[in-house]
């Protein structure tokens, strides 16, 4: 998790440098405005703006007061005592900060920003999941609403899904919802994992062949992904890890030339982290996250909407899965 804790000249000045090549004069003025107003909204509101890394880089450098992966988003906001947590990401991450930290007014800024993963399973699924392997435990990736976060019994993010599995007593377990995080855990655990074909509609559309591809065009460059692209493809790369991690992997390798298997802000933010490292090639773009963009941002502080409910069952249910991942850490 990072803190980004910059001045507003400081934030204006990063993201014109993000959007020097691809914003006119007149868009950068329209998003300079948007950022005071929204820097104006926080203060006013004692509110904290967390920004996921596929996040816009308008939305993560000019906005976000923390940065982070799915992981260190959810301990920060557990943690926070800010009166309003507005949560710039999809909304089971919305949803997570919320049954984390019930008390605080958890805001999305789009509640339609969901997720193909989240959304692809259901409680009554698990429910017969459960019916057909009795007695193995349930893991279920993050990527998930709140109502399977309650079915479950313990949550793990691409941050720690194989110390997650590991940790559990039985030797089968069940994997929810992303069946090539499940098979990419697979490679790295004696457990049995039984699957749930749930896919990341953006990290599915990487293939070997476009690794096979870019080790001859660039035979220098780092392959790097994210663990929700097919074990085909992760077999392939230098490193594979969560978002947060693939950045902490260019600044230890000190990697000269990288090809990013994963969304396309995340490389927009980095370019900007490390600017003397050349990002090559094309990216998939999540348009779950890119329902988020600072104009909505604004709105949201503004009117307080959109509001994140859950039922009191849920919360407790789904906080225990997801205390007992926190418990079992990295
Ligand atoms: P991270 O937890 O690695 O940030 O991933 C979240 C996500 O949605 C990736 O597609
Ligand atoms: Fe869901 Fe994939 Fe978008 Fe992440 S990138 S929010 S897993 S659809």
């Amino acid at each position: 998790m990072a803190r980004w804790s910059a001045t507003l000249d400081k934030r204006i000045q990063t993201v014109k440098q993000a959007y020097a090549n691809t914003k006119t004069a007149e868009e950068l003025a329209e998003t300079e405005t948007l950022i005071e107003e929204i820097e104006a909204l926080k203060k006013e509101k004692n509110a904290v703006i967390l920004g996921h890394n596929y996040m816009t880089p308008d939305v993560f450098w000019g906005v976000s007061d923390f940065t982070g992966d799915s992981l260190e988003l959810s301990r920060l906001a557990m943690e926070s005592e800010a009166d309003i947590i507005l949560f710039n990401g999809v909304y089971f991450m919305a949803e997570t900060a919320k049954i984390l930290n019930p008390a605080r007014k958890i805001l999305i800024a789009d509640p339609k920003a969901g997720c193909s993963l989240s959304e692809s399973i259901t409680p009554e699924d698990i429910r017969l999941l459960r019916e057909r392997h009795p007695g193995a435990e349930v893991v279920s990736y993050i990527n998930c609403s709140a109502d399977i976060k309650a079915a479950v019994d313990v949550i793990c993010t691409s941050a720690n899904a194989v110390k997650v599995v590991n940790s559990l007593k039985g030797d089968t377990v069940i994997m929810v919802p992303d069946g090539y995080l499940a098979r990419n855990v697979q490679k790295q655990t004696d457990k049995k994992i039984i699957i749930w074909e749930g896919k990341c509609m953006v990290h599915e559309l990487y293939t070997p062949l476009d690794i096979d591809a870019a080790r001859v065009q660039w035979p220098s460059a780092k392959v790097i992904a994210h663990p929700e692209c097919h074990p085909n493809v992760t077999e392939k790369t230098d490193f594979t890890g969560s978002t947060s991690q693939m950045g902490k992997y260019i600044q230890d390798s000190k990697a000269e030339q990288v090809l990013l298997l994963t969304e396309c802000s995340m490389g927009d933010n980095l370019r900007t982290e490390f600017p003397t490292v050349e990002f090559v090639s094309g990216c998939q773009t999540c348009p779950h996250m890119k329902k988020i963009t600072l104009a909505k941002v604004r709105d949201s502080l503004k009117n307080e909407t959109f509001e994140v409910h859950l039922s009191p069952e849920v919360i407790e249910k789904g906080r225990h899965s997801l205390e007992r991942m926190l418990a079992i850490g990295r």
